[in-house]
């Protein structure tokens, strides 16, 4: 039997002892346990409320409202010892997490660099893009034609040799130079043309002083009226743009299929131009005075004639052409002595050019 009068009590002691253990719960899981057996489907004071409409209906408004007071309080301290709990444990949790924003980065952190063929390449390339030039690539896989017969190389000429050129069969190989690109840009580009192609190309030799892999940059300008003398101005900005100050060129005979006159171009030497001092000879051209730096000449007549089209035809057009590796003005600019370091990426050599 339910009576008004002691469900009401014990209404009020639900309430007080709801209210203790709130405030006693250490943390916030604590406190969630509480607010299950205080408030959760099958705590004492829920149950207990459903009792109510067992009541006679006058006493039912007086016990409901008790009963709805009661409930809110337990609700609210709940809700007020959550938000004390959770903010004392946010504030322990920072600061067990406090970062020192005045250590030092870490030390174990490095930036890569370009490899100093790669930084030669571009800067070969950026000076002729000053004078004009547009960049243009070729492909590593060429035909004998393109390689040698458009170059006016004779059926016998030794280049051919398959002891000097790595071959994949009778007519393709692996480009001995840069210059097959001549034929090919001026058979897709009209006239004028002022082109520097870069590239890898191959030759079957392995010493100090020479590695089956290598890098050139192929030079060339066809228009009407080009002489030597384009040639020589054109390579002396070259020359001054990337050994510095105002070095003299100098242009020596010399034999190519591919150009006629050619000429081998020596610039000055930098180091001796520079007041070099030394007792002994000038380390960088061992006492020459000159360094040689690339092989061209004029565009032979029958290299333009192998472009077989009208626009080319020697009496319209003359052109220059020239050829230089890049390891080797690389080895100049910055006096490195022997050609293996290039390939065998010590740490300690790369570092020093970055
Ligand atoms: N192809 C030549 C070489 O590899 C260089 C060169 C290019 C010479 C263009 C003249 C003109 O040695």
């Amino acid at each position: 039997m339910t009576d008004a009068t002691t469900l009401l009590q014990r209404v009020s002691e639900l309430e007080a002892g709801a209210l203790s253990q709130i405030d006693a719960a250490p943390t916030t899981d604590a406190l969630e346990e509480v607010r299950v057996a205080v408030l959760g489907r099958k705590a004492e004071l829920p149950n207990l409320l459903r009792g109510v409409s067992e009541l006679p209906p006058q006493e039912r408004g007086q016990v409901g409202k008790a009963a709805n007071i009661t409930r809110g309080a337990i609700e609210r301290r709940l809700a007020e010892r959550k938000e004390q709990l959770a903010g004392a444990e946010e504030a322990k949790r920072l600061a067990g997490d406090r970062l020192d924003l005045t250590l030092p980065g870490s030390p174990q952190l490095h930036d890569g660099a370009l490899h100093i063929i790669t930084s030669t390449w571009r800067d070969i390339e950026d000076v002729f893009l000053g004078l004009g030039f547009s960049v243009l690539s070729g492909r590593e896989v060429e035909t004998a034609h393109y390689n040698f017969d458009a170059l006016n190389h004779s059926p016998t000429h030794p280049a051919r040799a398959d002891t000097d050129t790595f071959y994949v069969n009778d007519d393709v190989l692996l480009r001995t130079h840069t210059s097959p690109m001549q034929v090919r840009a001026m058979e897709i580009y009209d006239p004028p043309l002022y082109v520097v192609i870069p590239g890898r190309v191959y030759r079957r030799d392995y010493d100090a002083t020479h590695l089956p892999q290598f890098h050139q940059v192929e030079g060339l300008a066809v228009d009407k009226g080009i002489t030597l003398a384009d040639l020589k101005g054109t390579l002396m900005a070259f020359a001054r743009a990337i050994f510095g100050g105002e070095l003299a060129i100098r242009l020596r005979p010399h034999f190519f299929p591919f150009t006629e006159p050619s000429v081998e171009i020596d610039v000055a030497c930098f180091n001796c131009s520079d007041g070099w001092i030394g007792t002994e000879r000038c380390p960088v051209c061992r006492g020459e005075q000159w360094l040689e730096i690339l092989g061209a000449g004029e565009v032979d007549p029958n290299v333009l004639r192998a472009v077989q089209r009208d626009v080319y035809h020697p009496e319209a057009v003359q052109g220059f052409a020239f050829g230089m590796g890049i390891e080797r003005i690389a080895m100049l600019r910055n006096d490195i002595p022997d050609l293996r370091l290039y390939i065998e990426n010590d740490v300690r050599f790369l570092e020093q050019l970055r």
